[in-house]
């Protein structure tokens, strides 16, 4: 997706190899007109997939997610990764580890808002080592329900996640990949250079 690939050519901060700062953006402030375009073009990719529900995990899947979500006319579900107040009972739980962050949280959706006969779309904002989309697809699963796709905003091609989640029988689309981080620079895989 060519707007997004400029936008993290322009306002995209290298921290590392590893590590890609996109914060005036996806990460902490949001753009909500590249938001609807990042919508638009998951609700075209998976336009098929007579998805009925749309579930992302917060905080910076959110954005994406509702506007996939407007797009395709569904419900968005999001994961939460704090223990809610209110929601204590009929829980979908699943543990995920951040490769990122070095730390493990427990997911949790309730069960009332995924049904067995649901096609779920996962979106996310990063894909690195696709715990999250992974432990999404588990939440989806554990009702029974059929994860049609996982669409992602950001990839890491570098690391393993798009790897895992296709070896898993997965589809999965990513809006840009980036085949490294090398050298400060940000370097989109081959088929999709900027021109
Ligand atoms: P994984 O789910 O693909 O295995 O990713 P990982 O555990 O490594 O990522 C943990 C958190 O770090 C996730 O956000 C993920 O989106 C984010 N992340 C991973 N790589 C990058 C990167 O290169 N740049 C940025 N900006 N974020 C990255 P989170 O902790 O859930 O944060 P948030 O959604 O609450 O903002």
């Amino acid at each position: 997706m060519k707007l997004l690939q400029e936008k993290v050519l322009n306002e995209g901060i290298v921290l590392s190899d590893q590590v890609l700062k996109v914060d005036s953006f996806l990460n902490h402030q949001m753009d909500p007109v590249l938001m609807k375009e990042v919508g638009k073009e998951f609700a075209r990719l998976f336009e098929g997939e007579k998805i009925t529900k749309v579930l992302t995990i917060e905080s910076s899947g959110i954005a994406p997610a509702i506007m996939a979500a407007l797009e395709l006319n569904v419900p968005m579900i999001f994961a939460r990764k704090q223990k809610s107040l209110t929601l204590r009972e009929n829980i979908l739980v699943e543990k995920v580890y951040s490769f990122t962050k070095q730390e493990s949280n427990e997911i949790t959706v309730s069960k009332k808002f995924l049904l067995p006969e649901d096609r779920v779309l996962i979106i996310d904002d990063f894909l690195a080592h696709g715990e999250a989309a992974l432990g999404l697809a588990r939440i989806a699963e554990q009702v029974g329900a059929q994860v049609a796709g996982i669409g992602i905003v950001i990839e890491k091609s570098f690391q393993s996640g798009a790897e895992r989640i296709k070896k898993a029988g997965y589809r999965v689309e990513s809006l840009v990949r980036v085949a490294s981080l090398e050298g400060g620079k940000v370097t989109f895989a081959a088929e999709e250079a900027v021109h």
